[in-house]
């Protein structure tokens, strides 16, 4: 008798037996609207998220435990433990499916911490689709992104990737239909990361205050200017509400953002919460450019360029 044929990669366990693969991208926001602060401790947000060609790689193993490894970006910084966002996210989706949470994952990171470009949330959908393949689950990126929406507000995007519409607390995501061009930007990476948490308490202050800038509206113009392909037009419409709080906690982010339009970026924006600012550039040339003189300027650790959207957390 001859044995049953299987597809490669499974055995008669569910899943993969070899390890799964998954590459991740970065976020940024190309319009960060923050509304009040919500009762849960949350701010209602209006967002237009964006994925970027920055990545981080989890691979997963089958173990007979759960633990987690890494290289790059932030080693010897991030915990490794339970309050790990993958490991957080390994747990979840095993509760959801009804598995053992057993996996040995390993990460690859170089989406900086606490930079503003959603990495820890990155790694979470990442560990989602990984151990969903791992264990043979088989759940759709909708039922993903719904286990993902209780790890953090900017997780269920990193499922999907692409541009889209954030609401809610962010974790309400629709797709933005655009014509299907690519964009090209300049990632400047600060020394030291921010407080996420920090940067929205910041925020209200301003505001109470009064020193912070009038909220964004709505994001009608952006997605006008995502359905052209003119760079300059899509320039005029980004911007971030947290912005004015990442500057009032670091003032020498000014000097980048000043030192990439001087090099010839389109717009510049602290991403997120920040301390990473993003430049727009006119093309793929144009963004070598900036990145050489930001570093030669010394306003940033490091600046990498990048092409968005790209897809969210996928296999291979
Ligand atoms: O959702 P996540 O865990 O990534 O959020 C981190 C922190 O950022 C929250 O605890 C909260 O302080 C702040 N935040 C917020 N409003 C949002 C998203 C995040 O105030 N919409």
């Amino acid at each position: 008798m001859t044995e049953a044929w299987r597809p490669d990669g499974e055995d008669e366990r569910r899943g993969a037996v070899g390890p799964v693969r998954v590459r991740v991208p970065a976020k940024v926001n190309l319009h960060l609207g923050v509304g009040p602060l919500r009762r849960d401790g949350y701010h209602e947000l209006n967002t237009v998220y964006h994925a970027i060609s920055i990545y981080d790689e989890l691979t997963a193993r089958r173990g007979d435990t759960l633990a987690l490894t890494m290289e790059g970006e932030g080693t010897g910084e991030l915990a490794l433990d339970d309050t790990n966002l993958v490991i957080r996210a390994a747990h979840a989706l095993a509760g959801y499916a009804g598995v053992l949470p057993h996996a040995r994952l390993h990460l690859r990171k170089q989406i900086p911490l606490a930079g503003g470009l959603a990495g820890g949330s990155a790694d979470a959908a990442a560990a989602l689709v990984a151990c969903d393949a791992l264990w043979g689950t088989g759940l759709s990126r909708d039922e993903l992104a719904g286990i993902a929406a209780d790890l953090g507000s900017d997780v269920p995007f990193l499922i999907y990737g692409g541009t889209a519409l954030g609401t809610g607390r962010g974790e309400a995501v629709s797709p933005v239909l655009a014509r299907p061009t690519s964009w090209h930007w300049v990632v400047a990476i600060a020394d030291v990361g921010l407080s996420t948490p920090t940067a929205y308490r910041e925020l209200d202050r301003l505001r109470d205050s009064g020193a912070a800038g009038a909220p964004l509206g709505s994001t009608d113009a952006l997605l006008g200017a995502l359905r052209q392909r003119d760079p300059r037009v899509l320039a005029r419409t980004l911007g971030n509400d947290l912005q004015d709080a990442a500057l009032a906690m670091r003032p020498a982010l000014a000097d980048t953002l000043k030192a990439g339009e001087a090099a010839g970026a389109l717009a510049g924006i602290v991403s997120g919460s920040g301390p990473t600012c993003v430049f727009l550039a006119a093309d793929a040339a144009s963004a070598e450019r900036i990145a050489a003189e930001l570093t030669a300027a010394g306003v940033c650790r490091e600046a990498r360029v990048a092409h968005g959207p790209v897809a969210g957390a996928r296999v291979g």
